[in-house]
């Protein structure tokens, strides 16, 4: 039996996918990718030709996939119907008109897939697929499956690395999609990373790594003077304690609403959330070498080495922090906003995040919260659960 699916986006994440997925046998790969005029330049370039993948290995060798979607289109009437998985590929920004471009054409029992998903991708999906997404299996990643950049739109991409394993959640709801839903998504990716499931939607967005770059920001420019600089500061080895102290107290603030959610609701097992420093020290053992500190740990992982911050040329050749990059935009909004509102629902008291929220949201021109409450107008275009109108833990349940 053929196996039809739906690739969302157009950047580097949808290329990878598209050409992993189009190189599987008994497959019927489309693209959908509704970004201004990106299909129909993906078309054109591509011709008749396949993706082209160079798939690097950590021992220097590199393999190349090659893969053929049936379709690139921008129409998403073309694009969903006879489709079994749709798989988003896209920053979390964008999955809002992803969603809005399927739900007219969506049937139940088909697995969606955030790839990754990001913090509140649950909520958004079952408020803007209100009915059909009950009956439909959701499925959220922790991160993407690789490091990878396109070399040449349309035509080549390079996976730089794959993760060995890669969290997931899957939200079964009243979907009949299998004994097995991951099962197809698994086949696509290959054998790396395998998925691991996750107890429910709150482990992995507890545990999110959004909370790293806001405070690292703030470590740094909370208290610059507005002149531009010679040169790009490092983003990692040049950490600031306070930023490390703060993105600490964060993570401790997950694990106290954690404890409280299951205090409340034991249903929502939440042993999987951990703090920050320990899943660091797990996942770079051999990459960090003085593990005393999170700070210490963060200054010296060779695997960050060289990282520089986030910057804007001057006309004259000096540097201004780039406060509109993701860092800011997208793990604000779809990351540490969301977060303050679980942990509000949860009653749990958040002055760390609070602290970085308030300049954070100052820097990117938005208003989450105002004092210690997320009630700030933008909470309107967050994935905050009070954006959906979820207000108790209990209206949780329909995504366990
Ligand atoms: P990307 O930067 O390549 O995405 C750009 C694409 O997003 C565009 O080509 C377009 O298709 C779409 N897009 C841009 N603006 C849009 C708009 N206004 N409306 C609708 N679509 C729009 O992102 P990439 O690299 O594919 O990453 C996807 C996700 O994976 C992100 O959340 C990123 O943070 C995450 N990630 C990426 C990694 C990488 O190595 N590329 C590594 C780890 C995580």
């Amino acid at each position: 039996e053929t196996l039809t699916a739906v690739i969302c986006g157009g950047g580097n994440a949808a290329h990878v996918m598209t050409g992993l997925a189009s190189s599987r046998e008994n497959v019927d790969i489309r693209v959908l990718d509704v970004f201004s005029d990106e299909a129909e330049r993906w078309t054109k370039t591509l011709g008749a030709d396949p993706l082209l993948l160079t798939v690097n290995h950590p021992d220097g060798t590199h393999d190349e996939v090659r893969g053929k979607p049936s379709m690139i289109t921008n129409d998403a009437s073309k694009a969903v119907p006879g489709a079994s998985l749709i798989i988003f590929a896209v920053p979390a920004f964008a999955h809002e008109s992803y969603f809005e471009a399927i739900k007219p054409y969506l049937k139940p029992n088909t697995t969606i897939v955030g790839m990754p998903g990001q913090p509140g991708f649950e909520f958004q999906c079952f408020s803007i697929l209100k009915d059909i997404a009950p009956e439909c299996c959701v499925v959220a990643f922790e991160g993407l499956p690789w490091a990878a950049r396109i070399s040449e739109f349309g035509r080549a991409v390079t996976v730089l690395s794959t993760k060995d394993f890669l969290g997931c959640v899957v939200i079964k709801g009243k979907s009949n999609v299998g004994p097995d839903p991951m099962k197809p998504v698994q086949y696509l990716l290959g054998p790396h990373p395998v998925a691991q499931i996750y107890h429910n939607f709150l482990e992995p967005t507890l545990n999110t790594k959004s909370i790293m770059h806001p405070p690292i920001m703030y470590g740094t420019w909370h208290e610059w003077d507005g002149q531009p600089l010679d040169s790009k500061p490092l983003f990692y080895q040049g950490l600031t304690a306070e930023a490390a102290e703060l993105m600490s107290g964060m993570s401790d603030e997950l694990i106290a609403t954690a404890r409280e959610i299951s205090r409340k609701k034991p249903e929502f097992n939440l042993d999987g959330v951990g703090h920050l420093f320990d899943w660091f020290k797990l996942i770079y053992k051999d990459e960090i070498k003085d593990k005393s500190s999170l700070l210490t740990a963060l200054q010296t992982n060779s695997a960050f080495n060289g990282l520089l911050h986030p910057m804007k040329e001057t006309p004259d050749g000096k540097f201004l922090p780039d406060f509109t990059y993701r860092y800011m935009t997208e793990d604000v909004p779809f990351g540490v906003v969301v977060l303050k509102g679980i942990s509000e629902i949860a009653g749990v008291a958040t002055p760390v995040t609070d602290k970085v929220l308030a300049w954070s949201q100052k820097m990117i021109g938005k208003e989450y919260i105002v004092g210690d409450k997320l009630c700030g107008k933008d909470v309107a275009t967050s994935r905050a659960p009070q954006r959906y109108g979820y207000k108790t833990l209990d209206d949780f349940d329909i995504l366990l």
